[in-house]
């Protein structure tokens, strides 16, 4: 038990820099309080002191304003970052090395009994003030960002942010960065125009760039294949995209 103790204290230091020393951690850590009082009144619910345990764990949102229900099943190495604000349900169930900050709620979204609070496996980190609702799974070392809403499970490993909780694809920022480099190509600013905000004309406008792209390069590919089978290509001049020049022709005052 003392080597459990022992562990939720020198956790704190791998996870706040802020810490100084063993004597701060046992002193002034509200969060480092709520889950020893967490180990007793979680001791006392099984044990069958059902009232005992309630009691017991509502002294402890008394003196750290985080409010653990004893029949909660907490990993170990379990870590709530100033913890003000923190509600974690009966039939939450966090497995080892979990980080909370304050706010975070792992609650229910029915009043039916039975399991109706998510599973955080072990590594997951819930941001300041987000809500993770529901008997849904949050994947090993997932993350969940501050003031985020998450109602459906969450696969190991990724970040899931906003209301409702969406993966944050790393693939999109490539996909995105491509998208700007032809969009300022042409002139055009895609500002505000992201899949977190699916702005019909901006998404519209976004595809029809990729496939513009796509066509270039096939056209590029067509142009070279020819040239190199000796066949002349009559090259139709097109307007350069990144110099914005004015074809002959044309009056500039119409433009
Ligand atoms: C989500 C989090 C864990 C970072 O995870 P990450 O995998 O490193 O993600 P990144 O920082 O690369 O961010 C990925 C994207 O999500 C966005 N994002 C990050 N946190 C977000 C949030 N809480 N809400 C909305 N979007 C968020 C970023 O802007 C970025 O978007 P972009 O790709 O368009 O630039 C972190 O931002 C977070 O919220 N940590 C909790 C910290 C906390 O609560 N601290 C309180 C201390 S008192």
């Amino acid at each position: 038990m003392f080597n459990r103790i022992k562990e939720d204290i020198t956790c704190v230091f791998d996870r706040d820099p802020a810490a100084q020393s063993v004597f701060e951690v046992i002193t002034t850590y509200p969060g480092f309080h709520a889950v020893l009082i967490h180990r007793l009144s979680h001791f006392c619910w099984l044990a069958g002191f059902r009232w005992l345990a309630r009691f017991i764990a509502h002294i402890g949102r008394w003196l750290t304003g985080i409010e653990i229900h004893p029949g909660a099943v907490i990993g170990r190495r379990f870590f709530i970052d100033h913890g003000m604000g923190v509600v974690i349900g009966e039939t939450a169930v966090i497995g080892d090395d979990c980080t909370l900050y304050h706010g975070v709620t792992l609650g229910g979204t029915s009043w039916d009994k039975g399991k109706r609070h998510p599973t955080l496996h072990n590594g997951v980190v819930v941001g300041a003030g987000a809500k993770v609702l529901g008997p849904i799974d949050i994947g090993e070392n997932a993350r969940v960002g501050s003031n985020s809403v998450v109602l459906k499970p969450v696969p190991a490993g990724v970040t899931v942010v906003g209301i409702p909780a969406h993966v944050v694809d790393p693939k999109s920022k490539v996909a995105t960065a491509e998208r700007d480099k032809i969009a300022y190509k042409m002139g055009f600013s895609a500002y505000g125009a992201t899949t977190d905000m699916p702005d019909p004309i901006a998404y519209a406008i976004n595809h029809m760039l990729d496939h513009i792209h796509a066509m270039d390069n096939q056209i590029e590919t067509l142009q070279k294949a020819l040239n190199d089978a000796g066949i002349k290509y009559p090259e139709t001049p097109i307007s350069k995209l990144d110099g914005c020049e004015i074809e002959d022709g044309y009056d500039e005052d119409e433009l």
